[in-house]
């Protein structure tokens, strides 16, 4: 790792270590001194970390439990290319850029990154689709064009939510009313575990009604219906190290790597930051952990977070993705499609949609396929060894490809999303009965800690562009604060008591809501 910080020498050169033998916590005034903490490495850290550089202040020290920089942006190496013997790199997370923008639209500032950085990628043609089910081959892609013939309804009622500040419900009744009723149909249920799941990584009926549906308007027509898969061989996180290295030089002390954050002392004068071996007193902290990190208490608050946030970070939910790859010695199936749908006669989302990255534009003449799982058996898998997984997999494309000798596979790996300390899931998804308000108080500060990450992007939740724009917004905000630049006390927008929908008058910059979902776009509310 070229940005190697080796943290024990750093922190022994400024006397901010634990003595050998010492269970005692330090005394604050034997911590490193910083304004800004800025707690993870990922996107919403890197950028917000930018921001506060793009700006001058440079006086900050960015914290990461991991020995690089990237978070979910993660990859590792699989197989080997069998001409050139190199192994490939394929990504253990994020792996597309989602939405990319139009001529004259606003653009995807993760596109505007892989273009600045030049990373390989392959536009992702959902039309380049073949549907099987348990006896092979079936043709039954119609159904997947009732599917998006019923959806054209359905995100007009969450419209009607909007404008109308309604009741919200579930996305599973949202279908339903549109009238799409898939019961025991496994052909209906595979559709609409491509079109939904795979994207939310919960199913409908855990996922909001509106705020999927905004989501999905914001990202896929606010810039384009377009996903292009990343493949690059240096890693996605390419675009993430590039952007560090704009305002971090080659060891700067300001990045601690294998620092894993324990707990948080915050008021209005500051937060103490205690790591595995010393601590931190800033006068600012921004936490880009994930969800899943919050909920599992991995850090510790000191005092307890307010019972409005406690709250907030419990409804939110993560989501669990987990791809799992295959590399054979030869490729079975047809090199030319990029995707391959299984419906499953007895589970929904029973090792359905695999993706080949073999074919033109991708890792080309790997044979690598790649599985994708999600929600409930996404845990199951991860649960259980790789050798069960592996066979489970395998028995499925053997009766997708009947006629054809799948053997065993010469390389085999899969991530464990919902085990990593790091995340505790894989990207977060509006649940049910949330509101923006609700919302907001997942974004707000206490005190003089702030929070960024993907899921404190309500208009971008999941996505990386949540990260990148949340990142920026709070490090925006703590410059304000630092430089005097303004009167507010530093409290952002919050609601201590909830009221069950969020008025139009609410869709504001202040609750997150810079960009209308509704179709002309406009910037501000959306009324
Ligand atoms: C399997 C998978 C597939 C995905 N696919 C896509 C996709 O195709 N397109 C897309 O746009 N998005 C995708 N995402 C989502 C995307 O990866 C995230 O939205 C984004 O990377 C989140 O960035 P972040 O900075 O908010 O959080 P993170 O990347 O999680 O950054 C937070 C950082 O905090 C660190 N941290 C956590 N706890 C501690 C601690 N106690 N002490 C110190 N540091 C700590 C973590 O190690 C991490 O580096 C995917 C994610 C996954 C997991
Ligand atoms: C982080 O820890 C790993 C594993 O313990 C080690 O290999 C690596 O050199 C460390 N990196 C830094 C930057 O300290
Ligand atoms: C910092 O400034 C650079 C150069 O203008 C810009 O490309 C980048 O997007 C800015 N970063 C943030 C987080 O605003
Ligand atoms: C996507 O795949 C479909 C089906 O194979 C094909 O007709 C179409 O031309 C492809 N589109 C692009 C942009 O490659
Ligand atoms: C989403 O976009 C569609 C198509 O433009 C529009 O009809 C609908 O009202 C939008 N829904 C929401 C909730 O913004
Ligand atoms: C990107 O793709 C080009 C063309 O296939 C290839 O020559 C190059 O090595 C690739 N670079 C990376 C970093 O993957
Ligand atoms: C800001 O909010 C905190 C609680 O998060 C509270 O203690 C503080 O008094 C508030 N400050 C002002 C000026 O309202
Ligand atoms: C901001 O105001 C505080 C208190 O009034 C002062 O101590 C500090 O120096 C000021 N900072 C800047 C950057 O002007
Ligand atoms: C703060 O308030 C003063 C007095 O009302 C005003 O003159 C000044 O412009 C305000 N500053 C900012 C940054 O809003």
């Amino acid at each position: 790792m070229r940005w190697a910080v080796h943290v024990s020498a750093l922190f022994s050169l400024l006397h901010c270590f634990r003595p050998a033998g010492s269970a005692a916590i330090p005394r604050d005034d034997e911590c490193r001194k910083t304004k800004i903490a800025i707690l993870g490495a990922g996107v919403a850290g890197i950028t917000a970390a930018q921001a506060l550089s793009n700006a001058s202040v440079t006086d900050f020290l960015i914290v990461e439990r991991n020995d690089y920089i990237g978070g979910r942006v993660r990859h590792t190496q699989f197989g080997v290319n069998p001409k050139t013997k190199v192994p490939y790199t394929v990504e253990m997370g994020a792996n597309w850029v989602q939405g990319l923008g139009s001529k004259g639209g606003p653009e995807n500032p993760i596109w505007t990154l892989a273009k600045r950085y030049g990373l390989n990628n392959t536009f992702s043609n959902e039309s380049s689709i073949l549907t099987y089910d348990q006896n092979g081959y079936e043709d039954y892609t119609d159904v997947l064009g009732a599917y998006e013939k019923v959806y054209g309804v359905v995100e007009q009622d969450a419209g009607y939510i909007l404008t109308g500040n309604l009741q919200d419900t579930s996305m599973r009744a949202g279908l339903s009313t549109a009238g799409w009723k898939p019961k025991k149909d496994m052909r209906m249920q595979a559709a609409e575990w491509w079109a939904w799941d795979l994207e939310t990584a919960q199913t409908p009926e855990e996922s909001g009604f509106l705020y999927g549906i905004t989501g999905y308007n914001l990202t896929f027509y606010q810039f384009s219906e377009e996903n292009n898969y990343v493949w690059d061989q240096r890693g996605y996180n390419a675009f993430v190290i590039g952007e560090s290295q704009t305002f971090l030089s080659a060891n700067d002390k300001r990045l601690l790597l294998n620092t894993t954050v324990k707990s948080l002392a915050y008021s209005d004068q500051g937060v103490t930051v205690k790591t595995q071996d010393g601590c931190i007193k800033a006068d600012y902290a921004i936490a880009t952990f994930s969800v899943g990190v919050l909920q599992n208490d991995a850090v510790t608050f000191d005092p307890p977070l307010p019972r409005w946030k406690r709250e907030a970070i419990d409804q939110f939910q993560m989501g669990t993705y987990t791809k799992i790859f295959y590399q054979f010695n030869e490729a079975f199936w047809d090199p030319n499609t990029q995707y391959f749908l299984y419906a499953d006669p007895k589970v929904r989302g029973y090792y359905p949609v695999w993706q080949s990255l073999t074919g033109p534009g991708f890792l080309e003449s790997s044979n690598i396929i790649f599985v994708t799982v999600v929600g409930n058996e996404a845990y199951r898998v991860e649960q259980q060894p790789d050798e069960k997984t592996k066979d489970e997999g395998l028995a499925v494309l053997r009766s997708m490809f009947p006629g054809k000798r799948v053997p065993e596979p010469v390389a085999f790996y899969y991530p464990r999303w919902s085990f990593e300390e790091m995340a505790f899931g894989s990207y977060s998804n509006w649940p049910v009965g949330m509101t923006l308000e609700r919302h907001q108080n997942l974004r707000a500060n206490v005190n003089r800690l702030y929070f960024a990450g993907e899921a404190t992007s309500a208009q971008y939740y999941g996505f990386l562009q949540g990260a990148w724009f949340e990142g920026r917004a709070v490090g925006e905000k703590v410059v304000q604060m630092v430089n005097n630049q303004t009167n507010s006390t530093g409290n952002m927008t919050r609601y201590e008591v909830l009221h069950g929908t969020t008025a139009l008058v609410e869709y504001t910059p202040e609750n997150g809501w810079p960009a209308s979902s509704l179709p002309n776009f406009g910037a501000g509310s959306e009324a």
